[in-house]
């Protein structure tokens, strides 16, 4: 059995991927410093199995800790190693998200992005682990007019946080590059990741204040407070922004396709679109939300956000031949998922 290590896997996308990494027979650790999550997802983890009466508790370890500190990220390695189940790879989620925020902090966000990257990736080298998924972005294509994106589109970050990502990429191309035959590694470039797991036991669970949409709407039903549309003048048909919203459990599953695909074939580096390749507006999201859930959300125009595209939609194709995935949850089940998890946990974990 594979023993993975999920930076991040306390997180939004981390604890919804390791219940799939455990559904498909991996076993787990995962090192968080809990800064942006709570230690309750990966309790929560554990109801999910036992509800089917599977008890995962040896399968999944934690471990409360900064990759800024390379000597704690290698204890949890040598850890593995004494126990005969050394890590055989890596998804590295663990990072800071927020783009406004990156605005006002470059350090941080070069520091814990870049650094804490820059210590795993030579933490895993020294520990013979050359197996990595990294939670890369859209955002690294910046401002495109092309219609559908590709990997081989320009990459231009507009923000700090696009840049760190950005270095990322640089440096896992550079590792790969100079020893083609050690590395095996899947950059998967998210889109808009929304929804929950469907026994709502999990979710997102901002604990500062949501910049993006998806909670932003969840609280404006939930408070009855509105919420404000950035722009009703873009070239598109209902004049609000076009995303490709994907749902959670798609996106973690295609982790475990890129990982699956990385263990069984040769060294190599792919670049990875994940979303759906189908757009929607933030008006064609809110309409479809208040329909599924019968629920009102208050909203209001206001003007075009700094720095805002007009769309950003994928081109998945590399991701479906590539590592036969298919998402296939729609805009519905992502709306319906996101409102039950807040209904039946409105204070989150
Ligand atoms: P999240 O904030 O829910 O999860 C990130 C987790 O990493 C948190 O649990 C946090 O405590 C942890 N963490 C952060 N810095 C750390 C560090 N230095 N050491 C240890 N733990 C640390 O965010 P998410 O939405 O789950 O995003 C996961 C990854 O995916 C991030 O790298 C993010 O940039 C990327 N991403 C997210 C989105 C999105 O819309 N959610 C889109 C594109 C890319
Ligand atoms: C944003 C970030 C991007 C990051 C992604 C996931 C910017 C410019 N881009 O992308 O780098 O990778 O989140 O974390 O911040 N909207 C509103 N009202 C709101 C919030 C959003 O109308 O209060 C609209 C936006 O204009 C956009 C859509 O909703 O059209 C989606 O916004 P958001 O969820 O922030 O995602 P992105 O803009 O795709």
């Amino acid at each position: 059995m594979k023993r993975i290590l999920v930076t991040g896997g306390a997180g939004f996308i981390g604890s919804h991927t390791c219940v799939c990494l455990l559904e498909s027979g991996y076993e787990i650790c995962v090192i968080d410093s809990l800064s942006h999550s709570n230690i309750k997802s990966l309790y929560q983890i554990k109801e999910i199995f036992l509800k089917k009466k599977i008890n995962i508790k040896d399968k999944l370890k934690f471990f409360k800790g900064d990759l800024i500190d390379k000597e704690f990220i290698d204890s949890v390695f040598k850890k593995s190693k004494k126990e005969n189940k050394p890590i055989n790879g890596v998804i590295h989620f663990a990072g800071l998200k927020s783009v406004s925020e990156s605005v006002l902090n470059p350090l941080k966000y070069w520091e814990n992005n870049v650094f804490g990257s820059f210590n795993l990736i030579k933490t895993m080298l020294e520990n013979n682990c050359t197996t990595i998924v990294f939670s890369s972005s859209a955002t690294v294509y910046g401002n495109t007019s092309d219609s559908l994106i590709k990997e081989s589109s320009k990459i231009q970050p507009i923000n700090p946080y696009g840049s760190t990502k950005c270095a990322v990429e640089n440096l896992l191309n550079d590792l790969f590059n100079t020893k083609k035959d050690e590395w095996r590694i899947a950059i998967l470039r998210y889109f808009n990741p929304i929804g929950a797991h469907p026994s709502s036991l999990i979710g997102e669970n901002p604990l500062q204040k949501p910049n993006n949409i998806f909670p932003l709407i969840i609280n404006a039903a939930y408070e009855q407070k509105h919420l404000k549309v950035f722009g009703n003048d873009w070239p598109t048909h209902d004049g609000t922004c076009i995303r490709d919203y994907i749902h959670i459990m798609d996106l973690a599953d295609g982790h475990i396709k890129a990982l699956d695909y990385l263990i069984s074939n040769n060294s190599q580096l792919i670049n990875l679109n994940i979303g759906t390749g189908h757009g929607h507006s933030v008006l064609d999201l809110i309409k479809t939300f208040e329909l599924i859930n019968n629920v009102k959300v208050p909203f209001i125009f206001s003007n075009r956000r700094k720095g805002d595209v007009c769309k950003l939609v994928a081109n998945n194709l590399r991701a479906k031949r590539i590592l036969s995935w298919f998402p296939n949850r729609s805009i519905e089940q992502m709306c319906r998922d996101g409102w039950n998890w807040k209904m039946l946990n409105p204070n989150g974990f």
